[in-house]
């Protein structure tokens, strides 16, 4: 892979300052292999706030201004779900190595439009699958490549969530079509099962889904659904993330189970090996612009919340490991496991046909254009 950056080193431009582009921004500023930092966010006070922190070299609420800097060699798009398309054309635009938060795009044409002009640039864009980085999947990605279990024939996921997370999430938008559990938050456990699973192309997916606690918030609480995939290989990938804010899970508790024919590989991610119990209240998970947790949790599953852990004001896990390695792989060319935006693509894609099979109440055969997606799901609304 070819090296991205100037010998001055790599010249960082942060669109978003939100909850995940204040992480890596202040990871940018750790690594000595950043060496210029620009920051832009629609938010004044958002920005001036990190800008500070950072002490970035450059900050600006206007876009243009931000990717025009002669100083820029790579972008990172971190802003909120539904305002991924505008920056990341922006940016492709320079050229530039681009690293964006998932997914896509929150519309299935658009997320296609906007992998196109990826690839027509050919730009090297990768989307923030952060798990991939966790080191578990990364050992039991390794056993899969060595062919420890052999044929895998099964796979069974199941994410449970704290419903602050959607809570939180929603509340920024006025339109919420499309966010739904698994477009949103399924991805991550869709793209590690798919990643496990390399090789493997889904040609079905049957779906249900339920809203009977979040449906007045303009999502669902629930999707359960199963992936047959060309081998024959079934995938039962299931989601809820309407779990009480009471749950001690702060935000994301996954398990997998991978059977092949010569063995089994059964993954425990639901982070209760480090339990706390206290007199005083825990705090909310997911801090995403100054949501408070709407009740107090007393139990607490240490490591839940998927970025990693803070510990001294610094963040120790999967998203420093994601965000370090990208450095490296711009300066050094390194390998990494980062997901390709044609995989964010793909994702996007499979999460969406759940919604539209639960809709329909019928099984959706597999690949699947944007198109159809796109007027199944708006037409098949409820
Ligand atoms: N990889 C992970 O584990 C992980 C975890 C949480 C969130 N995310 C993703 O990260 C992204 C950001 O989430 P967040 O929690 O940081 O949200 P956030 O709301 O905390 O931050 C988003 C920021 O983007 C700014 N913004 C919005 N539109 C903009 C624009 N056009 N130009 C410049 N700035 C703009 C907002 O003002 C806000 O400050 C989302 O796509 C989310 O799904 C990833």
């Amino acid at each position: 892979m070819a090296q991205t950056t100037t010998t001055a080193g790599i010249g960082l431009a942060v669109i978003g300052c939100g909850a995940i582009g204040r992480i890596r921004s202040v990871l940018a500023r750790e690594h000595p292999g950043v060496a210029w930092l620009g920051l832009c966010d629609i938010d004044a006070d958002t920005l001036k706030q990190l800008a500070a922190d950072t002490q970035a070299d450059f900050a600006t609420t206007d876009l243009a201004a931000l990717l025009a800097r002669p100083e820029v060699t790579a972008v990172i798009v971190a802003t909120d779900e539904r305002e991924h398309v505008d920056p990341i054309l922006r940016a492709v635009e320079y050229g530039h190595p681009l690293f964006i938060e998932k997914p896509l795009a929150t519309d299935p044409v658009e997320s296609e439009r906007v992998l196109a002009a990826i690839e027509a640039a050919g730009v090297d864009a990768v989307v923030g699958y952060t798990q991939r980085f966790r080191r578990r999947f990364l050992a039991v990605k390794q056993r899969l490549r060595d062919q420890q279990i052999g044929a895998v024939t099964s796979v069974v996921t199941r994410a449970f969530m704290n419903r602050m997370v959607p809570e939180a999430t929603l509340r920024k938008v006025d339109d919420t079509t499309n966010l739904t559990p698994m477009v949103v938050s399924g991805t991550h456990s869709l793209d590690m099962c798919m990643w496990l699973l390399a090789g493997k192309t889904p040609v079905e997916v049957y779906a249900r889904s339920t809203d009977v606690v979040l449906g007045d918030l303009g999502t669902k609480d629930g999707t359960f659904g199963v992936f047959t995939m060309d081998d024959g290989t079934i995938l039962s990938m299931n989601i809820n993330w309407a779990l009480p804010a009471v749950w001690p899970g702060a935000v994301y508790g996954l398990e997998i189970g991978i059977v092949g024919s010569e063995g089994v590989i059964d993954i425990e991610d639901t982070h209760r090996d480090v339990i706390l119990a206290s007199e005083h209240g825990q705090p909310a998970g997911y801090n995403s612009r100054g949501f408070e947790a709407p009740a107090t949790r007393h139990i607490d599953f240490l490591g839940s919340y998927p970025p990693g852990d803070l510990s001294d004001g610094l963040l120790w896990g999967p998203m420093r490991e994601e965000t370090m390695s990208w450095f490296s792989r711009l300066s050094k060319g390194v390998r990494t496991p980062h997901a390709t935006a044609a995989e964010g693509h793909s994702n996007l894609l499979l999460t969406m046909a759940m919604d539209l099979s639960a809709r329909r109440g019928t099984p959706v055969a597999l690949p699947i254009s944007p198109e159809e997606l796109q007027s199944g799901l708006r037409e098949d609304a409820p």
